[in-house]
This record gives structure tokens, C-alpha cells and sequence, in this order.
């Protein structure tokens, strides 16, 4: 058994992009700059900007930071898209999900410049991954690909299992490994809650991919040896022996499934870190025009 290193995957492809960012610097370019919006106070959300802003640092990328509080107005939060849109310096921005109840997601996500999209969300960029054609691919499934790919994971042929169907993990996921790609051509099962006898499809995985959001789902009666498993979920679950009084756990129950398989994502340190280096490759394809010329 493999364990993916996500963390120390992710911190070479930052030095890669911070050698890439520094040949920019000597041929007087333009520094790729990141703007993150941040609304209310949620805890892992905060965290996950902090650690976007930090990661920009580590490359030279420029990075903006803005935040506002919960009682933000969608009609405040569109104004702060359009200047983002219009302002020439920004090569790409995100809003960092979920947003606080009385703000429309789809809205926010349609008023993003698809040029400027770096979190692959709005529909012209999920159109275009599905079509084949460039795009900013979304940061987790992006992630995922890179990971399998510098493990050297064959996946033609294979069957890959997707558990959960979020637009932001699930599917995009199902739509890129079944694409004729060198990370790709697989047989793909995308399952969810309604599916029936879910054991029966996951045990068929060569390839599964939990992104469900519950706590150590995948046991390890669902699974058959050799499997390669990428767990996506981050779940908080009560841990009074710890300084936070919490800890993190993925979808998959590690301890029981590890010795079955043949890769696995721990968590944290798994798919979690390599999110954030897709979204920095998705910055320098923006500033470099390469997705919209
Ligand atoms: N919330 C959880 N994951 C993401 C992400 O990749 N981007 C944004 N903007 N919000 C998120």
C-alpha cells in the first residue's frame, strides 16, 4: 500500500510555479494576481482563504484578500464582482463557498467574467471541460487528476467509482476521468443517495473517489483489494483530546480500508492541499491568457 502524499505533491508543484513566477519577475511580466472574496465568519471557510492567501505568498503570486461581514447584501457582494471583473490587474478571482443564506450561489457564480474564473464554476468553464476544449478545470477534480498522474496511476480502461455528485466535486470529476485524456478514459459510475446497493458499485472500483461529506462512509466491506482510493472529504468530528477539540476525518474509513488498497489519500494531507495548487496553476493560465487568449 501507497500512501498519496498530497501535501508534499502540492509543495513541489508550488516550488515548480514559484521558479515560473520568478522567470516572469526577470523578464519584467506581470505578476499573477489572485483576489479572493470572503463573506461571514464560517470557520473552514476562513481557514481555506487564509491558506489560498498563504499559498500565493509561497509562489510571488499577488494576492487580494477581501472580506466582508454575514449581513453583506447580494446586491453589495455583485458590485464587488463587477469591480473585480472590470479591474485590468486581477487575472483571477473566487468566492469562497457556501455563501450565507440570503445570497443567491448561482447568481454570484453567473456574474464572474468566465475569463476570470479561476475556480472553473460558472457554466462556459464547466461547458468547456465537458466539450474538451481549454478551460479552468475546478480546483478539486484538477487536483485529483494531478495527483493520479504523478503517481503514474494508470486509468485507461479502469472503472472508476464516484461517490456524491456535487457540481463542484462529483461531476465535473465523472465527466473528466471518462474524457480521452492521458489522465482519463475510464469507465465511470457516478453514485449518490439514491443509488441502490451503493456496496455493490463501489466494490467494483479500480479507482474510487469518495466525495460524499460523511464522516469515514466507505467501510471496508465496500471496497475490493488493489483499489486505488481518493478520499475528498474534510468532515470536523468531536474530539475532546484534541487542543481544538476537534479532527478532521474523510469520507473513508482510513484505518479499516488502507490495508486493502494499493494508493491512498490520508486526510488531512491528501487531496486537501492539492485543491489550492490548482487554483494557482489556474491563476498563472489566467494571467497568461492561455484559456481565452
Ligand atoms: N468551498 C469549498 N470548496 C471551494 C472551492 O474550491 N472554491 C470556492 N470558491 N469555495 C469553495
Amino acid at each position: 500500500m501507497e500512501i498519496i502524499d498530497g501535501k508534499g505533491l502540492a509543495n513541489t508543484i508550488k516550488e515548480e510555479i514559484a521558479k515560473e513566477v520568478l522567470e516572469i519577475k526577470q523578464n519584467k511580466g506581470k505578476i499573477p494576481h489572485l483576489a479572493a472574496v470572503l463573506i461571514g465568519d464560517d470557520p473552514a471557510s476562513a481557514s481555506y482563504v487564509r491558506n489560498k492567501v498563504r499559498s500565493c505568498d509561497q509562489c510571488g503570486f499577488q494576492s487580494t484578500l477581501i472580506r466582508k461581514d454575514e449581513t453583506t447584501t447580494e446586491a453589495a457582494l455583485l458590485d464587488i464582482i463587477q469591480g473585480l471583473n472590470e479591474d485590468p490587474d486581477i487575472d483571477g478571482f473566487i468566492v469562497q463557498l457556501p455563501l450565507p443564506k440570503h445570497i443567491n450561489e448561482e447568481k454570484v457564480t453567473l456574474a464572474i467574467d468566465p475569463k476570470k474564473d479561476v475556480d472553473g464554476f460558472h457554466p462556459m468553464n464547466f461547458g468547456r471541460m465537458a466539450l474538451g476544449l481549454p478551460s479552468y478545470l475546478p480546483a478539486t477534480p484538477f487536483g485529483i487528476v494531478q495527483m493520479l498522474d504523478r503517481y503514474g496511476i494508470e486509468t485507461s480502461g479502469k472503472h472508476c467509482v464516484v461517490v456524491g455528485r456535487s457540481n463542484i466535486v462529483g461531476t465535473p470529476m465523472s465527466i473528466l476521468l471518462s474524457r480521452k485524456a492521458k489522465v482519463g478514459n475510464c469507465t465511470v459510475t457516478l453514485t449518490h443517495s439514491r443509488t441502490n446497493d451503493l456496496s455493490a458499485e463501489t466494490k467494483r472500483a479500480d479507482i474510487l473517489i469518495a466525495a460524499i461529506g460523511i464522516p469515514n462512509f466507505i467501510s471496508s466491506d465496500m471496497v475490493k483489494e488493489g483499489v486505488v482510493i481518493i478520499d475528498v472529504g474534510i468532515n470536523r468530528v468531536d474530539a475532546p483530546e484534541h487542543k481544538r477539540g476537534y479532527k478532521l476525518v474523510g469520507d473513508v474509513d482510513y484505518d479499516a480500508v488502507a490495508p486493502l488498497a494499493s494508493h491512498i489519500t490520508p486526510v488531512p494531507g491528501g487531496v486537501g492541499p492539492m485543491t489550492v495548487t490548482s487554483l494557482l496553476l489556474n491563476t498563472l493560465k489566467a494571467s497568461r491568457k492561455e484559456v481565452y487568449g
